[in-house]
C-alpha cells in the first residue's frame, strides 16, 4: 500500500494497462476530469504524446499547436457529422481547408467587426449590472443561470440580432446542441436525436427571421443585419447565424465561471484586480488554472509523426491546450499566478485553422461580465461549482452584499 500511494499516475496505467487496457483508460478518463495538472505535469516529462487504447493525448506547447496547425491531417471529421445533423448543412468546425471554410470564415471575421468591442463590453457591462442590481436586495446570486448567461443571451440578441423566442429556448437550443457534438462520447441515440431536433427549431426560426429581414422588416446594424448584406445564400446565413450562439452561450459563460471561481480561491490577487486599471489579465491567467476547453479533439487522417511517436493513421487524439498552457518550456514558472503571461501563450481560443471566430466579442464580453460581479462588495462562494456533464457549470452561488 505504501508503495502505491507513492506511484505517479504512469506506474499505476501502466500496471492496470497489462491486466485490463479499458479499465486503464477508464483511470486516464478519470484523471483528466480531477487530478489534470498532476497527470498532465507527468506526461509532458515522460510520455509527451500518450497513446492509450482508445485515444492519443499531446500535452506539450509545441505538439499541440502543431497538431492545431495541421489541419490536413489532425481534422475535425468527428464533429462534421454532429454539426451537419443539427445545423442541415456544412458548418466552418465540421470541415476542413474547403473552399467554404476559407469564404464563410472570412465573410464571418468581417460582419464581427473588432471595431465593435468596445460597444459590445459597454452592453456587456450594462446587462451584468441589471441583473446583479435585480439579485442583490437577496443577498445571493446564482450566476450562471442569473448572471452569465443572461449576459451572453442578451449579446446573442442585442449584437449578433439573434433573441430567439425568448432566452430560455434559445438556452435550450445550445445546450442540447453541444451537449451532443461535444460531450456524447458514446453517441448516446437519444442525446443526438435531441440536437437534431433542437437543430430543426433553431434553423426555422432562423429561416423565418431571415425572410422577415428580408422583407425589410427587423432591426439594421446587427451581426445579422450585416450578414443579410452580404450576398451569402440562405442556407449559409442560416448555418452560419446558428454557429454563433452555439460557439457562445455554453462556453462564454463557462469561461466565466471557470475564472471567478479561481478568482475567489485567491482573495489577494482578486483584492489587487478590482483596484487595477487592466483587469483583463487577471481574468486570462486565472483561466489557465481551470481553462473551460482542455482538449480539443482531432482525427488523425495519416501516420504521422510527432516529437519522435508515430501516430497511426485513424487514431483519435485529443490537443491539450490546458497541458501546453503550464509547459516550462514556454512559460516562466507555469505553476505560479503572474500577470506578464504574453497571449501567444494563450490558447483558450484555440489555434490555427480553426482558431475561434469570436474571440474578438467574446474576450470583452467574459472580461467583463466578470469584473462587473467582482467589483460588487462582499462576494463570496455560498455553494461551489456544479458542472453538467462534468464540463457546462450549471449552478454556482454567491453572496452579495445588499
Ligand atoms: C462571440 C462568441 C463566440 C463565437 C461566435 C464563437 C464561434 C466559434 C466558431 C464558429 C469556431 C469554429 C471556427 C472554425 O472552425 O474555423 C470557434 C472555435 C473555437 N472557439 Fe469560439 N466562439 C465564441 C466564443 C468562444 C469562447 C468564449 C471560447 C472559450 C473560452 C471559445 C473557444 C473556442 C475554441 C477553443 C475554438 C477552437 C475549436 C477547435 O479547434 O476544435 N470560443 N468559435
Amino acid at each position: 500500500m505504501w508503495l502505491h500511494s507513492h506511484m505517479g499516475h504512469l506506474e499505476k496505467y501502466d500496471e492496470t494497462l497489462a491486466r485490463d487496457p479499458m479499465a486503464a483508460f477508464g483511470l486516464v478518463r478519470e484523471w483528466m476530469r480531477t487530478e489534470w495538472r498532476e497527470l498532465f505535469a507527468e506526461l509532458r516529462e515522460r510520455r509527451p504524446v500518450f497513446a492509450t487504447p482508445v485515444l492519443t493525448v499531446v500535452t506539450r506547447f509545441a505538439d499541440v499547436t502543431e497538431v492545431l496547425s495541421r489541419e490536413e491531417v489532425f481534422t475535425v471529421r468527428a464533429f462534421g457529422p454532429r454539426l451537419d445533423a443539427a445545423l442541415g448543412g456544412p458548418f466552418m468546425l465540421g470541415r476542413d481547408a474547403t473552399a467554404m471554410n476559407w469564404r464563410d470564415k472570412g465573410i464571418m471575421q468581417f460582419v464581427l467587426d473588432p471595431g465593435d468591442v468596445a460597444g459590445v463590453r459597454e452592453l456587456a457591462g450594462r446587462l451584468a449590472d441589471e441583473a446583479l442590481d435585480a439579485a442583490a436586495a437577496r443577498g445571493e446570486i446564482e450566476v450562471v443561470h442569473e448572471l452569465f448567461r443572461p449576459v451572453a443571451l442578451g449579446v446573442c440578441a442585442q449584437y449578433f440580432g439573434l433573441p430567439g423566442p425568448d432566452p430560455q429556448t434559445l438556452s435550450r437550443w445550445t445546450r442540447t446542441i453541444i451537449t451532443d457534438c461535444f460531450a456524447n462520447y458514446l453517441g448516446d441515440p437519444a442525446v443526438q436525436a435531441a440536437s437534431v431536433e433542437a437543430g430543426a427549431e433553431m434553423t426555422a426560426y432562423l429561416r423565418d427571421e431571415l425572410e422577415a429581414r428580408r422583407a425589410g422588416r427587423g432591426p439594421s446594424g446587427d451581426v445579422f443585419a450585416r450578414l443579410v448584406a452580404s450576398g451569402l445564400d440562405e442556407e449559409r446565413v442560416v448555418v452560419n447565424m446558428a454557429g454563433l450562439p452555439l460557439g457562445f452561450v455554453e462556453s462564454g459563460p463557462g469561461a466565466m465561471v471557470e475564472a471567478t471561481e479561481q478568482l475567489l480561491l485567491r482573495p489577494e490577487v482578486l483584492a489587487r484586480a478590482v483596484t487595477d486599471d487592466d483587469f483583463d489579465r487577471y481574468v486570462w491567467e486565472a483561466l489557465r488554472f481551470n481553462p473551460f476547453f482542455k482538449l480539443l479533439p482531432r482525427i488523425c487522417e495519416r501516420d504521422y509523426e510527432l516529437a519522435g511517436t508515430v501516430i497511426p493513421a485513424g487514431t483519435f487524439v485529443l490537443a491539450a491546450p490546458a497541458s501546453a498552457m503550464f509547459d516550462a518550456a514556454v512559460l516562466d514558472e507555469p505553476d505560479e499566478f503572474r500577470l506578464d503571461r504574453p497571449r501567444h501563450h494563450q490558447l483558450f481560443f484555440g489555434y490555427g485553422h480553426h482558431a475561434c471566430l469570436g474571440v474578438h466579442p467574446a474576450r470583452a464580453v467574459i472580461c467583463e461580465a466578470v469584473r462587473r460581479l467582482l467589483l460588487r462588495r462582499g462576494v463570496r462562494v455560498i455553494e461551489g461549482v456544479t458542472r453538467a456533464n462534468g464540463i457546462f457549470p450549471d449552478r454556482f452561488v454567491l453572496g452579495l452584499e445588499a
